[in-house]
């Protein structure tokens, strides 16, 4: 069976959640594509070119310390508007996207350009505010300094330049289901989104 559950949205909404605890309830395959991103631009802070990086991404690369940082997070938004570095990490993607046994990958560009045949397209969302008050709560369990009002200014600046990209912009897929999580927990939008793919009848065949 070949399925593939698209997740895309803006940072810190919850997909990385959601797309993760679905995988796990359907027992698909799951990649996280924002860390193809980070781990491409940790390299790049390293020193070495953006399109070189990306080529050579090896597992190794998506276990180092730090990827989940603020400065990471802008340098990959960075890397990911240039179009010959979106261009190396294509064909892994669609690939994934369509092995067997269904997967489940989420992104910005992965109902639009990555997959625009998948079986299922979310696109979602959170109010800034309570976008950034989840990171913020996420970064303090970690002891990194931050205030709220930076890790706001953070999440916009990034969205901001992920939408207004010229290549693989962040939008919202015309078939995709917009699934809003401001006054949701994970268990619900989890709860949601199960709802919606176990109507699809390409999960039978
Ligand atoms: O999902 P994330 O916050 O880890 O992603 C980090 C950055 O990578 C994000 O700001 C933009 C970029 N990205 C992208 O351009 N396309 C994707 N499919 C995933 C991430």
């Amino acid at each position: 069976m070949i399925f593939t559950i698209a997740i895309d949205g803006p940072a810190a909404a919850g997909k990385g959640t959601l797309a993760k605890a679905l995988a796990q309830h359907f027992g698909f395959a799951y990649l996280d594509t924002g860390l193809l991103y980070r781990a491409t631009a940790r390299k790049v802070l390293d020193g070495l070119d953006p399109v070189a990086a990306a080529k050579a991404l090896s597992p190794h690369d998506f276990t180092r310390d730090g990827l989940r940082t603020a400065k990471v997070g802008q340098g990959a938004s960075k890397i990911a508007a240039m179009p010959k570095v979106r261009a190396a990490l294509i064909d892994f993607q669609q690939k994934f996207a369509r092995q067997q046994g269904g997967a489940v990958l989420d992104g910005r560009d992965i109902g639009t350009v990555i997959c625009p045949q998948a079986e299922i397209k979310l696109f979602v969302t959170a109010s800034d505010e309570v976008r950034a008050a989840r990171r913020f709560a996420e970064i303090s369990q970690k002891n990194e300094t931050a205030t709220l009002a930076l890790v706001l200014e953070d999440l916009r600046q990034r969205d901001q330049r992920d939408r207004d990209r010229a290549t693989a912009p962040m939008i919202q897929a015309q078939d995709s289901i917009l699934l809003d999580t401001s006054d949701l927990d994970a268990s619900q939008a989890l709860a949601k989104a199960i709802a919606i793919v176990a109507l699809h009848p390409g999960l039978l065949t």
